[in-house]
């Protein structure tokens, strides 16, 4: 399955990608965990990359696109992949049409998560990431076991530089001007499923495991 996660800063995009992924035994790629990879190593597309994410504003169209293009063309996302943090432009959502027309393929469906802004202010304010394993855990809706510890193999958990209010505030706003009318797009191309993605995780998992199961083996 060829699948794109949508969704505000805090809607639970990376919690979720991590289950639907498995379930669906497709690699999960998110361009915010290669953009925060690439800055802790210091290379030069992290050296690019820092200052916008600090703001919270959008690494450039042509930046961000040649790194999606680069890891679609990998081994592991030639027979499906769960795209989390792509596309977020209305450009960056041709391109990948692009991509995927040249690769004789075409994406099978938009899942929104469909959140409030008052509750993705209070996830992104107690987001804790795992430095090793970058699972994904809240200090009061999701806490590991022993603080500051990731319950699956004991790294150290830290707060993302981004997840300041002033910065949430600004990502929020990048959200609803340029990343929501990917909804239309994908809206009027019939690809768009919305989910709840209020209430427990393991529910919001199943809504959306339950959602794609049509989807599935349609090959
Ligand atoms: P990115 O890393 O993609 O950040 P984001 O879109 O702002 O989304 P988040 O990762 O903050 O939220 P999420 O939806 O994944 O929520 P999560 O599951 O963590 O991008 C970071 C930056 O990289 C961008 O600002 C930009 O600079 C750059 N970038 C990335 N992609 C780009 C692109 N395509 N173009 C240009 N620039 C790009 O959950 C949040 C918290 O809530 C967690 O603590 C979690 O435990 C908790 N939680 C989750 N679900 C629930 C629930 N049901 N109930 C209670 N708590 C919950
Ligand atoms: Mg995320």
């Amino acid at each position: 399955m060829r699948l794109v996660l949508v969704g505000p800063p805090g809607a639970g995009k990376g919690t979720q990608a991590q289950f639907i992924a498995e379930h669906l035994s497709i690699p999960k790629i998110s361009t915010g965990d290669i953009f925060r990879a690439n800055v802790s190593q210091g290379t030069p597309l992290g050296l690019q990359a820092k200052a916008f994410m600090d703001r919270g504003d959008l690494v450039p169209d042509d930046v961000t696109i040649d790194m999606v293009r680069h890891r679609l063309a990998e081994a592991d996302a030639t027979g499906g992949f769960l795209l989390d943090g792509f596309p977020r432009t209305t450009p960056q959502a041709q391109v990948l049409d692009d991509i995927l027309a040249d690769a004789g393929v075409k994406l099978d469906v938009v899942l929104e998560l469909v959140v409030e802004n008052d509750e993705v202010i209070r996830r992104l304010s107690g987001r804790r990431t795992c430095r090793s394993c970058n699972h994904i855990w809240h200090v009061d809706f999701d806490p590991p076991a022993v603080e500051g510890v990731c319950d699956l193999d004991q790294g150290g958990l830290y707060q993302r530089d981004d997840d300041q209010p002033v910065t949430i505030a600004n990502r929020l706003e990048i959200y609803a001007t340029d990343t929501s009318p990917l909804v239309n797009y994908y809206a009027e191309r019939g690809l768009l499923i919305g989910i709840d993605a209020t209430g427990p995780v393991d529910d919001i998992t199943q809504r959306a495991t339950d959602a794609l199961r049509p989807l599935e083996h349609q090959d």
